[in-house]
């Protein structure tokens, strides 16, 4: 496993359409793996193929809705599209790949997804708040799409300010 690099706005691989992975072999794992280690070390709650300069339908998204005493787990989603949505969720919202922002962004409060999982099975997963929110962020990284396009209003400095004492989530 190796850390991957994360690249930032302004890099075109941020805009760009990623094309499905349809061999599910060696090199989908190490993607994954290394995509897993790298999202572990920047303290995120996703990642997309193309934050790590991949153009590929591969994103990662970790769960966070569990029992108090459960670990996270980390959803490898391969080939993902959302199958159906439900209510609304306004909150703020951040990326990995735009680093120091954050915007208010309306999403649905709950959204399953229908994917593949690295050895070419295909699930169904429903998530709900900062799941289902996750899930339409990593989502839109694979049609080259970013949150402030999609955003109500971008945080101002001292909105900003304010939320470093909170725990930001980045995606
Ligand atoms: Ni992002």
């Amino acid at each position: 496993m190796a850390l991957r690099n994360i690249v930032t706005v302004g890099d075109p691989v941020l805009t760009k359409h990623c094309r499905p992975y349809t061999e599910f072999g060696p090199r989908l794992h190490e993607l994954l793996d290394d995509m897993r280690q790298t999202l572990i070390q920047a303290d995120g709650v996703g990642l997309a193929a193309p934050q790590v300069g991949v153009l590929r339908r591969v994103v990662l998204v970790i769960e966070t809705n569990h029992a108090e005493d459960e670990p996270d787990t980390i959803l490898e989603l391969v080939n993902p599209e959302i199958i159906a949505t439900e209510g609304t969720q306004t909150g703020t919202e951040g990326c990995l790949s735009i680093p120091g922002e954050c915007g208010i962004v309306t999403r649905p409060m709950v959204v399953t997804v229908r994917a593949q999982d690295r050895n070419g099975n295909f699930f169904e997963y429903t998530g709900e708040g900062l799941t289902a929110r996750c899930f339409c962020h990593e989502l839109d990284h694979l049609d080259g799409v970013l949150y402030p396009d999609r955003a109500d209003r971008m945080l101002d400095e001292d909105e900003l300010e304010a939320m470093e004492a909170d725990e930001g989530d980045e995606a």
